[in-house]
């Protein structure tokens, strides 16, 4: 139905899906992280295709998002990834040029757990339904490699496209090329809605944003369309990037924030795009009372779009009850107020 909606066809119903609707709010997700670690999972095609099933076991959702990591590419460039309590881990952090020469560019031969999983999960997808393939965009994989730990204002990638030009700029380059193999092993195996997750672009100025960023984001997103895949871009806290977004090439759809409404994002936008979004993740945390009136307020505003998709302005949170969850999904679909 999102392939349907992003070929400029009209579904049936506004197409739902959560960002990391395959997690940990999940209490079968947490159930079989018992038995197994989180890159095991990601490992075994045939536990991935399970996880990347599970949340449309319960509820009545629309897509189904390959279960798998936007730092996995960072581990197949040579790099050692691991998850503590405080977030993932990237050794031995990038800090200057000559420490590029220690990483590989993967060809999109060497994700055969990735392109496995998204195989079997296809096989499992009930019909009508869309499988999700996705990737870091540069910038975000970048503030990882950069900082080995977890991205935020005062780490060393925050100054870096001032402090080290150069280095910004070649791992950059760099990471386009591995996004692109990443990204294009899951598109010949078979997934035809990709979403870039650009979940750190918010950091960045608009100046470097529009230079630097935005042009191996239009390039991505025109490669993977030739290759019949639409993309759905996703930047986070990214309002004040959004002038360069409206100009890029190859993108099928916007993910909006919660901050803004979606009619503010398809003014900024120029009514170019169709819209995901944008109910904020906290929501669903709080009573059904709140959440009707935000899921209707939202699909109210999804009517007057080129499309809309529904979904959280970001991924959801871990302590979501499953119950508001679903509740979201029903009323969605219920189509909101009159
Ligand atoms: O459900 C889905 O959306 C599918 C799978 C998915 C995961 N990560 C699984 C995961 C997706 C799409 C991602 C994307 C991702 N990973 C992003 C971009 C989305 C966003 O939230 O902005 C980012 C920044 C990451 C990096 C990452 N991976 C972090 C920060 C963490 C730890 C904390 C967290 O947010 O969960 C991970 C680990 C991770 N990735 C888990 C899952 C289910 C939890 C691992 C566990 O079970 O312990």
């Amino acid at each position: 139905m999102i392939l349907d909606l992003l070929e400029g066809r009209t579904p049936a119903r506004t197409p739902v899906w959560f960002m990391r609707q395959a997690g940990r709010f999940l209490p079968s997700y947490r159930k079989l992280r018992e038995k197994h670690s989180f890159l095991e999972l990601c490992d075994t095609p045939e536990l991935a295709a399970r996880v990347t099933m599970l949340p449309l076991a319960e509820l009545d959702l629309d897509a189904a998002i390959i279960f798998s990591d936007i730092l996995i590419p960072a581990q197949r460039m040579g790099l050692r990834l691991s998850y503590t309590e405080k977030g993932p881990l990237l050794e031995p952090p990038v800090r200057a040029l000559p420490d590029l020469r220690a990483l590989h560019v993967p060809v999109p031969e060497e994700y055969p757990a990735t392109a496995g999983a998204v195989r079997a999960a296809l096989s499992e997808l009930p019909p009508g339904k869309d499988l999700i393939g996705f990737s870091a965009a540069p910038y975000t994989l970048l503030t990882y490699i950069a900082d080995g730990a977890k991205a935020g204002a005062g780490s060393p990638s925050a100054g870096l496209p001032e402090r080290s030009p150069e280095l910004f700029e070649a791992l950059l380059g760099m990471l386009e090329n591995v996004i692109l193999n990443y990204s294009l092993a899951q598109v010949r195996a078979g997934v035809r809605v990709f979403q870039l997750f650009d979940t750190w672009a918010g950091n960045l100025e608009a100046r470097v944003y529009a230079a630097s960023v935005a042009p191996r984001i239009g390039r991505i997103a025109e490669a993977l369309s030739a290759e019949g895949a639409k993309v759905i871009y996703f930047a986070k806290d990214a309002w004040h990037l959004m002038d360069s977004v409206r100009g890029l090439p190859g993108l099928a759809a916007v993910s909006a924030g919660p901050a803004r409404t979606l009619g503010d994002y398809d003014e900024k936008l120029g009514g170019r795009f169709p819209l995901q979004g944008n109910l904020d993740p906290r929501v669903l945390l709080g009573p059904q009372k709140l959440i009707a009136a935000e899921v209707d307020r939202i699909m109210k505003e999804g009517r007057a779009l080129k499309g809309h998709i529904f979904n959280l302005g970001h991924g959801i949170l871990p302590e979501t009850p499953v119950e508001n969850v679903r509740f979201a999904a029903d009323r969605a679909h219920a189509g909101g107020p009159g």
